[in-house]
C-alpha cells in the first residue's frame, strides 16, 4: 500500500512493534519516512521487525522493554533519545488479554497482569514520552485503547477496566499539556485480525468468528491496515487539532 503521509526525519516510538497493529505501525510510519523505536517483551520478534525495516532502507532500532518496568521504560525512552535526539511520536500500543471467565472467577493475578501491562504500561511510557516532550516543547503521543474502554465488555472485566483507564489517562493528559504543543489522543478498535484476536477466536472455538461478524454493524472484522491507516491520520503534522480525542475504529459497534 502506498502512503499518503509524510513523517521525514520524524522519530517515532512504538510499544509492542513485535505482531499485529504494532508491527504493521512499523513498516508503514518506516515507509512514510520516520525513524524508529521499537519496543516489546519479544526481544527476538521486535528485532527482526526492526531488521526488516533495516533492509528496506529505513532507520529503526528495536529494543527488549515490557512496559509493565518502570526501569525498562525509561531505558527504551533514553536509548530513543539518545539515538535520534528527540522522540516526536509515542504510540503506546502493547497490549494483552486475559482469560474469559466471570468477574468473580478472576483473581488478583489476573488483574496485576491485564492491568500492569494494559493501564501501569501505558502510564509509564506516557510519563517518560512526555517528559522528553515538554523539554522539546512539542510533541503526539497515541494510545491504543480499545471499544471495550467504552463499553461494558462480559466476561473481559480487567481488559475493559483497564482500557477504560487508559481513556482517563489519554484525556487527562491532553488537558495538562495541549498548551505545551502537545496532543495526545486514543484510538479505540475492535476485533481486528490480529494474533491477539485470531487466538483467542481458536480459544473459543464453535461459531466465535461468526458471532463477531454478526454482531458488528458492518457484519465483518477489522483489518490490521484499517486501524493503522488511522494511527498514522491520528499522529500526521495536519491533524494539528486534534487534542483528547478518543476515536472508535469498530465498524460502529460501540454506536449502539
Ligand atoms: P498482538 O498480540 O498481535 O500484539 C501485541 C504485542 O504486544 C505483541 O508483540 C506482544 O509481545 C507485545 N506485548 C505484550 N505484553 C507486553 C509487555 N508487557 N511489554 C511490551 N510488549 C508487550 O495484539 P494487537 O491486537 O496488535 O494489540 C495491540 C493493541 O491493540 C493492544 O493494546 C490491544 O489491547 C489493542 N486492541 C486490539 C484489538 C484487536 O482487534 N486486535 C481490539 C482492541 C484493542
Amino acid at each position: 500500500m502506498q502512503t499518503r503521509y509524510d513523517f521525514t526525519d520524524q522519530v517515532v516510538l512504538i510499544t509492542g512493534a513485535a505482531s499485529g497493529f504494532g508491527e504493521l505501525a512499523a513498516q508503514r510510519f518506516a515507509q512514510a519516512g520516520a525513524k524508529l523505536a521499537l519496543g516489546d517483551i519479544n526481544a527476538d520478534a521486535v528485532q527482526a521487525v526492526a531488521d526488516k525495516i533495516k533492509a528496506t532502507g529505513g532507520e529503526a532500532l528495536a529494543m527488549a522493554c515490557d512496559v509493565s518496568n518502570n526501569d525498562q521504560v525509561e531505558a527504551f525512552v533514553a536509548t530513543c533519545v539518545k539515538t535520534y535526539g528527540r522522540l516526536d511520536i509515542g504510540i503506546n500500543n502493547a497490549g494483552i488479554s486475559h482469560p474469559k471467565k466471570r468477574l468473580h472467577q478472576l483473581d488478583e493475578a489476573n488483574w496485576d497482569q491485564t492491568n500492569g501491562v494494559n493501564q501501569k504500561g501505558v502510564f509509564l511510557c506516557m510519563k517518560y514520552e512526555l517528559t522528553q516532550m515538554v523539554e522539546q516543547g512539542a510533541g503526539v503521543i497515541l494510545n491504543v485503547a480499545s471499544a471495550a474502554g467504552l463499553m461494558g465488555s462480559p466476561f473481559l472485566s480487567l481488559y475493559s477496566s483497564g482500557k477504560h483507564g487508559v481513556i482517563g489517562l489519554t484525556k487527562s493528559a491532553a488537558l495538562e499539556y495541549g498548551k505545551m504543543n502537545i496532543r495526545v489522543n486514543a484510538i479505540c478498535p475492535a476485533f481486528a485480525k490480529t494474533p491477539l484476536v485470531e487466538n483467542s477466536l481458536k480459544a473459543s472455538g464453535g461459531k466465535s468468528r461468526e458471532n463477531l461478524m454478526a454482531g458488528n454493524p458492518m457484519k465483518r472484522l477489522g483489518e490490521v491496515e484499517e486501524i493503522v491507516q488511522a494511527m498514522l491520520w491520528a499522529c500526521c503534522k495536519d491533524n494539528s487539532f486534534m487534542n483528547g480525542a478518543v476515536v472508535p475504529l469498530d465498524g460502529g459497534l460501540a454506536a449502539s
